[in-house]
């Protein structure tokens, strides 16, 4: 299986969302996948401009020059796309929204009726759309609702220009309190559970095509059981010490 992994963190290597994707990535390879991470941020992706040429001037090729070209030949040839972002003002990041913008010349103009009596836009090249996705996304509030925008919107995508109809959400890896990854790599501590998690989801995602509901249910565990009250306590603390330690390094200078 070939995997292709968008990161639309503009921390990137050092993202939230880096430290989740990675080991999900690393039990997708043990499982015998090849994988790629493109880091959005490191590539030219200019919004789309609604001209509409790619479905109509010139069908299946965007006029505009930058890196998208050679994504969207990455994206065909991969059997499964996993979708990697923090949680932006309660959706994807910018980086994220303009390569999904710009999957554009991916479908046509036309309209059909699908399976679930949806209308849609045919898919561009039906036999290479028929892939797996997986959403993954952190954000900074705990509660899982703050995440529901985003997933109706790749929800949505997989039956529109983006999937075409014959995507399917596999599984998703979706975690309030991502500041509680700011030592993962280094320090997974008490959240070791979770990055075996990640792992084995991964590796289903090779074995199996989806992620299992067994595991869904795991990674959908919340990472610690803290009141919002207690949260709110411990965030505000938190905040307040940064504030000071940068009030001090600044009057030291
Ligand atoms: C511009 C901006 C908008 C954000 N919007 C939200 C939001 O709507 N909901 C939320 O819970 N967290 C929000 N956050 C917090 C991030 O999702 C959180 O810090 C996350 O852990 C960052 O992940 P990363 O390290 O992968 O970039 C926002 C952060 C920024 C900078």
């Amino acid at each position: 299986m070939k995997i292709l992994a968008f990161n639309g963190s503009p921390r990137a290597k050092d993202s939230h969302t880096d430290y989740i994707l990675q080991p999900f990535l690393e039990g997708a390879r043990e499982a015998g996948a090849t994988t790629e991470t493109l880091y959005l941020k490191d590539h030219r992706i200019k919004p789309c401009t609604g001209c509409n040429s790619c479905w109509l001037q010139t069908p299946g090729v965007c006029i505009i020059k930058d890196d998208m070209a050679g994504i969207l030949e990455k994206i065909l040839e991969a059997n499964a796309l996993i979708f990697a972002t923090p949680l932006y003002n309660c959706t994807m990041t910018a980086h994220m929204k303009a390569l999904l913008e710009r999957e554009h010349p991916l479908a046509c103009p036309q309209l059909l009726i699908n399976e679930d009596g949806e209308m849609a836009h045919p898919p561009r090249y039906p036999d290479k759309m028929k892939k797996k996705w997986i959403l993954i996304s952190n954000a900074g509030l705990p509660e899982a609702k703050h995440f529901d925008l985003l997933l109706e919107n790749i929800k949505r995508m997989t039956i529109l220009s983006g999937g075409g109809g014959y995507a399917t959400l596999v599984g998703t890896i979706l975690k309030g309190m991502g500041g509680a990854f700011s030592k993962a790599p280094e320090d997974p501590g008490s959240l070791e559970w979770f990055f075996d998690a990640c792992r084995k989801a991964g590796a289903e995602l090779v074995k199996e095509g989806k992620i299992t509901t067994e595991t869904q249910e795991i990674l959908d565990r919340p990472l610690f059981n803290y009141t919002n009250q207690e949260y709110v306590d411990k965030l505000n603390i938190f905040a307040d010490n940064v504030l000071e330690m940068f009030a001090a390094a600044k009057n030291d200078s």
